[in-house]
């Protein structure tokens, strides 16, 4: 039988983690990633990465911590294998503190990482102004590595890789059976999704080998992320903010909003600065639709819109994408029957 020809629109985190699980899995589709940014220019490329969930208002729990946990497993086995250093995935310990007492105490994924625990009284001393805090160790993926090694595992699954930009789905549809949308915030500009909107985010690389726990305030505008070869310190979520170029005013803001936690930082050598944008929407995409294009029914298997989530979530939401296409290939050959 011909082979099912499935597009991934994408290279980033989710594009190449739904790739690489959709060739491997299955073998009945040639599968082909098109985007037209690759690492290091994507917006994976620059994350902290570092496995930590939001909850989205409108899906299922049980959903979310399926995603998190599937990814959270993936990842743990990479980083407990010969293959962390070239793929970037380490264990990471640490703190995130609080001013307030938050809600909710123990987040939904508090079970899935690893010796989670509330901070002591005597151990949040050394944060004068919080008042909360959770201890545990989790994973940060450094997508500039990660991504190269995703790519590599791809196409020894038989994926074809092209850089290209896509103006529109019609421009697919003639070349391929199933398109896979993993475009990120590009979504909002192919057809237009109205409810992807940027959340820019600014961080710094220090040096400063000393530092080895994770720091990050539950509000998500101060953290130091130490990681294989740097210090990862940030941030900022500006909501509506495009600018791309590197603003000298949040750069001062964040390091002194990140030395109050971590006064030694201020000896760092600063070794790059990076302006990322994170994909928002109210809730992540993973779901198939239908489209009509010049009378025939192309069917799509959307993935994007991950926010401040997409290293974390993307693996668990690439294993989704996979059940979906499989459901519109079952879809496909019952039409052929008919
Ligand atoms: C400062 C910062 C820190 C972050 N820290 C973390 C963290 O610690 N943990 C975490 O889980 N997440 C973090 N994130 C969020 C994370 O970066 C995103 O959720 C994730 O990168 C989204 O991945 P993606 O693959 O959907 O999008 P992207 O990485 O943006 O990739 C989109 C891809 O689609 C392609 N594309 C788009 N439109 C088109 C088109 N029309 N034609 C062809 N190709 C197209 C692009 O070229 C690109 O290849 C952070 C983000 C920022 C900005
Ligand atoms: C990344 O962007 C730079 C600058 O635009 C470009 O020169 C380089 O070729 C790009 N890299 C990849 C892998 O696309
Ligand atoms: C991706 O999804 C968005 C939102 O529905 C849409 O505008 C865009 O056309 C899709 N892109 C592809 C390549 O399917």
């Amino acid at each position: 039988m011909k082979k099912a020809r499935v597009v991934v629109v994408g290279a980033g985190v989710v594009g190449f983690s739904t790739a690489v699980c959709i060739a491997e899995a299955l073998p009945m589709c040639s599968v082909t990633l098109l985007a037209d940014k690759f690492s290091p220019n994507t917006t994976s490329d620059g994350a902290a990465g570092i496995l930590l969930a939001v909850e989205f208002p409108d899906i299922p729990l049980e959903r979310q911590r399926r995603w998190f946990k599937d990814s959270f497993d993936h990842l743990l086995a990479i980083a407990q294998s010969q293959h962390s250093p070239e793929a970037g995935v380490i264990l990471s310990s640490g703190w995130q503190i609080f001013k307030e007492v938050p809600v909710d105490k123990l987040p939904f994924w508090s079970e899935l990482v690893i010796g989670f625990r509330l901070m002591t009284d005597c151990e949040l001393k050394r944060f004068p102004q919080h008042k909360f805090g959770q201890a545990f160790t989790t994973i940060k993926c450094e997508c500039s590595s990660y991504l190269p090694w995703l790519e590599n595992r791809f196409i020894k699954a038989g994926g074809e890789v092209k850089q290209r930009k896509v103006n529109s789905l019609e421009e697919l549809s003639s070349s391929y059976d199933i398109i896979v949308n993993c475009s990120g915030l590009g979504s909002k500009n192919l057809v237009g999704d109205t409810q992807v909107y940027p959340v820019r985010g600014q961080v710094l690389k220090v040096e400063a080998p000393w530092l080895q726990h994770f720091i990050r305030d539950g509000d998500g505008k101060a953290y130091i992320y130490p990681g294989i070869h740097s210090v990862t310190v940030g941030g900022t979520r500006q909501e509506g903010d495009w600018r791309l170029q590197v603003d000298e005013e949040d750069t001062r803001s964040i390091m002194e909003r990140c030395s109050r936690l971590e006064p030694s930082l201020s000896k760092a050598k600063v070794l790059s600065e990076w302006v990322g944008l994170r994909p928002n929407r109210k809730n992540p995409r993973v779901e198939r639709v239908l489209v009509h294009l010049q009378g025939c029914r192309v069917p799509v298997v959307h993935n994007y819109g991950h926010g401040s989530c997409g290293v974390t979530l993307a693996w668990g939401t690439a294993l989704d994408a996979v059940g979906l296409v499989r459901q519109c290939l079952n879809e496909m050959l019952l039409e052929a029957k008919l």
